[in-house]
């Protein structure tokens, strides 16, 4: 089991003095939060900083005994939690908590950039983007409201309550450090339910920062856990331990697969946001410079690492080359280096893994005849560097067409027909989201209907906002995050039926 030891921080063990560029130190914490203490485990591991490669600090390794504590204790207060706070209470908490994090917005920025990579602008925004679902389910606790149904039975009372599924286990990704925990927890608080989270190795110290407000803003104690580990047994035991009553994963489709199999041991609610393959389609008859816009922002956003990044960019024929003409001026435009540099609008990707995939996408589209129009390459120096990227004459058997890059690389592909780049677009077991630029009115109701995915933005590329439904369909998961039905991803209906009071 974990023990507490000195108050020793990340910066003994760092070549970066994170601690000086922050306001409250405080909120850059190397230990584990599990059971309302903060615990320096015996052992830690390295969290790197992308732009040089060098260690930005060490963080407490949780073991599979402190998971199992930290489900035990928070199975014993989500209850309490429930009985003794009332949905406004727990609104109240989540508005302190949002307010806390908007006041640190500059540090959990610095903290969020260091870790992940990605720029102090893209940064600062994940940090608003992660606190307004805090403000949103704020609002959201306090209307959970049930139904009252007309009973077929003579002398009987039908009501439907909503309440807390229990214990969430929380499994959450790199490439928004932030905005990825929030949107789960939020919800989870406002319903009710209990959390222990495994943030991801990659990027820890954003979710503790986290943690340390919502400890600030008065959290109900032993309902938030938050253990940083390696340990893969870890994922495990929150899909399997019987006390864990539902699991949220953002990640990829192979571990989503993965856990739903083991959830399904016990029966677990099961939340996926998966892997995508967005289509970004540019007809021939749209506003080319608002395409462009819409490119560089669901392209390379947080250096083309989100899941909802154009993967595959379908432009008519006709237009192909004035588009790829004001892309590559776009393009042009970013300029690469660290995230904390203010000059910068394209930070690093966030490992080693992550630039050899975009460099093999890259490689193999060229050797079967794709175009590099922009970029291609690994910029000389340290960094886990990739240059943005533009390739032109793209076809379906390539392997950017297929998987998903999760890199900077804008793949363009040509095509004739409306009919054409829908059966295209739909022909990946991908659904997460897919963007389209068009002037026609009819076009657009049609596309819209006949895309096969969860998400669709029309004539733009930002569609992620904690009032809009996040998710999926076919592999790229199930559930919906954020928006008004977020709140019941971390609920359970339950129907009471009372018979003969009104004899
Ligand atoms: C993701 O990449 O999983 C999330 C992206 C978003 O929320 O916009």
């Amino acid at each position: 089991m974990a023990s507490t030891t000195s108050d020793q921080t990340p910066s003994d063990s760092t070549s970066i003095d994170v601690l000086s560029k922050l306001q409250d130190s405080a909120l850059f914490t190397d230990k584990a939060y599990i059971a309302d203490e903060w615990i320096k485990t015996g052992k830690t591991f390295a969290v790197c900083e992308p732009s040089s490669g060098t260690t930005l600090g060490r963080v407490s390794d949780c073991t599979l005994e402190d998971f199992q504590r930290a489900i035990s204790v928070a199975s014993s207060a989500q209850l309490k939690f429930y009985e003794q706070t009332t949905a406004t209470d727990r609104g109240a908490f989540l508005r302190s908590w949002y307010e806390h994090i908007i006041a640190n917005v500059n540090d959990l920025s610095i903290i969020l950039s260091l870790e992940n990579g990605k720029t102090l602008a893209e940064a600062r925004g994940e940090v608003i983007y992660a606190a307004n679902f805090v403000s949103w389910f704020a609002e959201e606790a306090t209307r959970s409201y049930g139904h009252t149904i007309p009973s077929s039975m003579p002398h009987t009372t039908l009501i439907s309550v909503k309440e807390p599924v229990g214990v969430c286990g929380i499994i959450t990704p790199w490439n928004f450090p932030a905005a990825m925990i929030t949107r789960k927890i939020a919800p989870a608080f406002a319903a009710g339910c209990a959390v222990v989270i495994k943030p991801p190795s990659e990027t820890p110290f954003t979710a503790l920062a986290l943690s340390k407000l919502a400890e600030k803003a008065g959290i109900f104690p032993g309902i938030l856990h938050v253990l940083p580990t390696k340990d893969r047994s870890a994922a495990t035991e929150l899909a399997t331990s019987p006390l864990v009553n539902k699991i949220s994963f953002t990640g990829s489709t192979g571990v989503g697969k993965m856990l739903a199999k083991l959830a399904a041991g016990t029966l677990k609610k099961v939340s996926l946001e998966l892997g995508g393959n967005a289509p970004f389609i540019v007809f021939d008859d749209a506003d080319l410079d608002l395409a462009v816009e819409g490119a560089m922002i669901c392209k390379f956003r947080c250096s083309g690492q989100t899941c909802v990044c154009a993967n595959r960019i379908f432009v008519q024929k006709g237009v192909v080359a004035a588009f790829t003409r004001k892309l590559k001026d776009a393009v042009s435009d970013l300029k690469m280096g660290s995230g904390l540099d203010p000059a910068t609008t394209q930070g690093p990707l966030v490992n080693e893994a992550a630039v050899t995939k975009v460099l093999e996408h890259i490689e193999d589209a060229v050797s079967k005849g794709a175009k590099v129009e922009y970029g291609g390459k690994r910029p000389s120096g340290p960094g886990f560097f990739c240059e943005p990227t533009i390739l032109t004459s793209v076809r379906s058997d390539m392997n950017v067409s297929q998987e998903e890059t999760f890199g900077p690389l804008a793949a363009v592909f040509e095509f004739d027909t409306e009919e054409e780049v829908i059966e295209l677009s739909n022909s990946t077991p991908y659904g997460l989201a897919g963007y389209f630029f068009s002037r026609d009115v009819g076009r657009c109701t049609r596309v819209s209907r006949k895309l096969q995915v969860g998400m669709v933005g029309i004539n733009t590329g930002k569609i992620s906002a904690a009032e809009a439904p996040f998710g999926g369909v076919k592999e790229s998961g199930y559930g919906r995050e954020g928006s008004l039905y977020g709140l019941s991803e971390y609920q359970v209906i339950k129907s009471i039926t009372t018979g003969n009071l009104d004899k």
